[in-house]
């Protein structure tokens, strides 16, 4: 059975979560699937102070929004702003779910050496929401209600939070070979532990990862 481990502080979560990454970039050859949205900022704020050699190292992004208006909402934007431009790593090493793109890198199959993830109030991961198939692979989905309303705090409105995303499916994420779950808050907590201590359904895309037998999760208040 999964263990939450509980962290004392949100710098300390990061911490936790770039000592995994850090671990990683010093293997002679690596592939790291990396998260956006408010919780892996403060990790990606310890990993550029730590100044590490990524020239090892090739990135996936978990997801991005389709048609947006505003390129600067893009997790690509996001990726270069937090992390990207502030490391060695170079461009043709970064991979994103461009949906231009989206069918040439369709499914990476791959099996990435280290996953980060986050968790959704509904209990998605990435954007794979609840009621998908536990065997999906990437593709184009439908943002649910919640996700917008969640989400629509990086936006003017939620008018203009996109309806459509591209996400990387359960199956490439669950095939990495270490996952690491992070959550930050209370608002998170009980949808976490539905996720992990009950049922595994389809309803909560997140209790797949019950089926992972390397995965660590944290979570601060
Ligand atoms: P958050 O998003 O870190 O911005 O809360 C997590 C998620 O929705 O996966």
């Amino acid at each position: 059975m999964h263990k939450i481990t509980i962290i004392k502080s949100y710098f300390e979560l990061g911490s936790k979560a770039a000592d995994c990454v850090e671990k990683t970039l010093l293997l002679p050859k690596s592939s790291i699937i990396f998260p956006t949205g408010s919780t892996p900022i403060s990790m990606y704020k310890e990993l550029v102070k730590r100044k590490l050699n990524w020239s090892n190292t090739t990135t996936y992004n978990l997801d991005e929004y389709m048609h947006l208006k505003n390129p600067e909402k893009s997790y690509f934007y996001y990726m270069h702003k937090n992390l990207f431009n502030h490391t060695n790593i170079s461009s043709n090493k970064t991979n994103f779910l461009d949906y231009k793109t989206f069918s040439k890198t369709k499914n990476y199959g791959f099996c990435a050496d280290l996953c980060i993830l986050g968790i959704g109030r509904n209990g998605h991961i990435a954007f794979n929401e609840p009621g998908g198939s536990f065997d999906s692979e990437t593709r184009i989905v439908e943002l649910s209600k919640q996700t917008r309303k969640d989400n629509s705090r990086f936006f003017k409105s939620i008018q203009d939070v996109p309806l459509k995303a591209v996400t990387m499916g359960l199956k490439p994420i669950m095939s990495s070979k270490k996952i690491v779950l992070l959550a930050k808050g209370k608002s998170k907590k009980e949808i976490l532990e539905k996720a992990i201590f009950e049922e595994i359904t389809e309803k909560i895309p997140a209790s797949i990862l019950q089926k992972h037998d390397n995965l660590k999760i944290y979570y601060c208040d």
